[in-house]
């Protein structure tokens, strides 16, 4: 019985006047065809039209070319930096990415993982929005679906993981406040719930025992939230308010500067703010913004390798959870100027 896929093949040998076996090797090992025999079949498949029927391909293969990153908010520059890092490894091992946003809900990251799992992907890197807890992608590792975590939901045993040490880099943002002397200062972060936002206000307050440390919290992780804290801030009277403030990822510092700027108080003069991830907006923003730089890029290349290791080498891949250093970039938003020698 002739499935499409064989029929359309047939005709497009017969249209170029080769073989099956030709039409195949250009299609899946063009690199064996001679140049101008591969030029005949591709243009008789643009002038019959044809379209590889990929899904036979992957019922064959069992699994599809496909691996699919799921992250949590595709406004935040954090992830599409990290999608980037993901998207190199991955293309470069001749498979392909597929990206989709969870937007932060736990059911639109379920409606995603069942349609991947139908689709048959090869893998999935995922920031999952519950820290990996939820039944719909448990299940998908129990059915032998390759899952590697990306931020969140890391340290579990039985899956790769890829993330920063947010403690080290809560501690690079107190040193960094402690060496300029500031002696009241805040961390602006939420929800606490995210082990991520508890692991830098942790590490922060740990180098900062004997200095006062006030505490705004948020709901979200947002250049909004980031004014509203801003505004909070801002509100309270000069001798009261913090002139030092570590915000748990750019966009709250970048919404923080915002409202300052708005409020001409002057960054760093009155107050200064500290981000944390270092996206590209950071060092581009009205008054350049300090921040703990996440490696982003690296984390994504990285999960995308455990996930095609795992893929490619199951009998001897051994799951592992990656843990990658942030670093300080100290830029004008903490840094007072140095008064002029005299
Ligand atoms: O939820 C988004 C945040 O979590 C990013 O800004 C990054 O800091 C990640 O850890």
């Amino acid at each position: 019985m002739e499935n499409m896929e064989t029929r359309g093949i047939k005709e497009v040998a017969r249209h170029a006047g080769v073989s099956l076996g030709t039409v195949s090797n250009v299609l899946n090992r063009p690199h064996v065809v001679a140049e101008n025999t591969r030029q005949r079949v591709l243009e008789a498949i643009r002038e019959l039209g044809y379209v590889r029927n990929d899904s036979a391909r992957q019922l064959r293969a069992g699994r599809s070319r496909t691996i699919a990153i799921v992250v949590l908010d595709v406004s935040n520059p954090f992830f599409t930096d990290v999608i980037r890092g993901a998207e190199e490894a991955i293309e470069a091992a001749g498979a392909v990415a597929v990206v989709c946003n969870s937007g932060q809900s736990v059911s639109r990251e379920r409606r995603h993982l069942e349609l991947l799992e139908e689709q048959r992907v090869q893998g999935i890197l995922i920031t999952p929005v519950d820290g990996g807890r939820d039944s719909q992608l448990i299940n998908l590792i129990k059915h032998g679906v390759p899952v590697v975590l990306v931020d969140r939901g890391i340290g579990q045993s039985g899956r790769c993981s890829v993330a920063v040490d947010d403690v080290l880099g809560g501690r690079l943002a107190g040193q960094h406040f402690r060496e300029l002397g500031h002696e009241r200062v805040a961390f602006v972060g939420g929800p606490l719930a995210i082990p991520q936002v508890n692991d830098r206000q942790r590490g922060f307050e740990s180098v900062l025992s004997d200095i006062q440390v006030l505490t705004f919290l948020t709901a979200e992780l947002t250049v909004a939230a980031g004014r509203q804290a801003g505004a909070t801030i801002a509100d309270l009277p000069a001798a009261e308010r913090p002139t030092a403030v570590f915000c748990a990822n750019d966009l709250l510092a970048l919404g923080l500067l915002q409202e300052m700027t708005q409020r001409e108080i002057s960054v760093p003069g009155d107050v200064a703010i500290l981000g944390y991830d270092d996206i590209d907006f950071a060092a581009a923003a009205a008054v350049p913004l300090s921040s703990v730089r996440q490696p982003r890029e690296q984390l994504g290349r990285a999960a995308a390798e455990l996930l095609l290791e795992e893929t490619r080498f199951p009998e001897t891949h051994a799951h592992r959870n990656l843990v990658f250093h942030p670093e300080l970039v100290a830029r004008k938003s903490t840094m007072r100027p140095t008064s002029p020698r005299r």
